[in-house]
């Protein structure tokens, strides 16, 4: 299998494994009595939107979408149909961050709405990138042929001039960083305080 797809992949691992580690906390903070720390909830949400955005779309869309309709213009459908689930990502993480802030200042049902929100969220993205691995993906490598590549690669490779390796080294930053504040099983931080049931919003 070739580079660009690699990265591709491994890029979607990343952002998956963020995805599953918010659903679980998510989950989690539905007790009564866990008080969640909300900067692990910003911190992941803060990557979900901006990895893909400023790393990963830019090499689908600007790189490998558009050879493919060259080659294939029958992959079109398909692929405006995932140009079009970009700008709904980014959409639906601003409900997202605004379902986050109810729950900081309401409490019970501010917690529960934050969770379907990120069921959903989660489902919706993981259909996105399955639909690229298992539609997409396959197409590219049918139809692309070794000159393409070549140049993609040497498209992904430029991405990464000073500026963007600085954004890509933040993002690892970053993802670190969750993994330290995130309580087991999702990272290694410290377990969220355990009290009585609150009755209050938090920090009141
Ligand atoms: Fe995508
Ligand atoms: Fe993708």
């Amino acid at each position: 299998m070739n580079e660009a797809i690699l990265i591709l992949q491994r890029e979607h691992r990343g952002i998956s494994a963020v995805l599953l580690g918010l659903k679980h906390l998510a989950e989690m903070a539905q007790s009564e009595r866990i008080k969640p720390e909300f900067q692990v909830f910003r911190s992941m949400l803060r990557y979900i939107d901006e990895y893909p955005e400023k790393l990963h779309h830019p090499k689908e869309d600007e790189h490998l979408f558009v050879r493919l309709v060259r080659r294939a213009p029958q992959a079109k459908a398909l692929v405006d149909a995932l140009q079009a689930e970009h700008v709904e990502g980014a959409k639906r993480i601003r409900e997202l961050e605004r379902k986050l802030m109810f729950f900081e200042e309401g409490g019970r049902a501010g917690a529960r709405e934050f969770l379907q929100a990120v069921d959903a969220y989660a489902d919706f993205h993981w259909m996105h990138m399955r639909k690229e691995e298992t539609e997409l993906l396959p197409l590219a490598e049918k139809h692309l042929i070794a000159d393409d590549w070549r140049a993609i690669e040497r498209a992904f490779a430029a991405n990464r001039d000073p500026i963007a390796d600085i954004e890509e080294r933040d993002f690892q930053k970053l993802f670190t960083r969750i993994a330290n504040l995130a309580p087991a099983p999702v990272g290694l931080g410290e377990p969220w305080k355990k009290g009585p049931a609150r009755t209050q919003p938090f920090g009141e």
